[in-house]
């Protein structure tokens, strides 16, 4: 969906996430959680900062009660079953990629929904850092443009980031259910 988030709360998030960026507090990613966390390079090269209403910020606040407004809608029209969710702002530097993947953990399928919002302005065909989802017989590209929203069922479609020319910026979360 385009225009998921509006110009003005697009762009204080990504304020958000430039100044995160150059406060060194953006740390790098791991693949799977607790025992199977590994800083692995070779898979991905964005690095990460967990949003918090406990940060008290206004631009994280409002982005999430639109978040909290989405799945209040999911759960009365779709059955969905969300209980939780977890965000995290992503920086990807020019050069930076995410190999093809699945998010769910492998021991732990809480993981449902994904969704991933773009925070990038001027966005043109040449940045590339386009968005990949394999499907069985293709495979659709996605640019990740301003106020962009994509979400999926985190355990069935396989994903990759491909190579960026310029920064790249965006939230990531996932939706939960018991
Ligand atoms: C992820 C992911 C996609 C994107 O963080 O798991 O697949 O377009 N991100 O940033
Ligand atoms: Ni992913």
């Amino acid at each position: 969906m385009d225009n998921f988030l509006d110009d003005n709360l697009a762009n204080h998030l990504k304020e958000n996430l430039l100044l995160l960026f150059s406060e060194k507090q953006m740390k790098i990613a791991g693949i799977g959680n607790n025992s199977k966390f590994q800083q692995d390079k070779l898979v991905r090269s964005d690095v990460i900062y967990w949003l918090d209403r406990k940060h008290n910020n206004a631009s994280e606040n409002s982005f999430f009660d639109l978040i909290d407004e989405f799945v209040q809608y999911l759960n009365r029209t779709c059955y969905s079953g969300i209980t939780g969710y977890e965000f995290h702002y992503a920086y990807y530097e020019k050069g930076s990629f995410y190999k093809r993947h699945l998010d769910q953990f492998r021991d732990n399928q809480s993981r449902a929904y994904s969704m991933i919002i773009y925070l990038n302005p001027d966005w043109i065909a040449e940045d590339g850092g386009e968005l990949c989802i394999y499907h069985k017989d293709t495979a659709q590209i996605i640019a990740p443009t301003n106020g962009k929203c994509v979400f999926f069922k985190s355990e069935e479609l396989e994903h990759e980031v491909l190579l960026n020319h310029k920064p790249r910026m965006s939230i990531t979360g996932w939706f939960k259910t018991n």
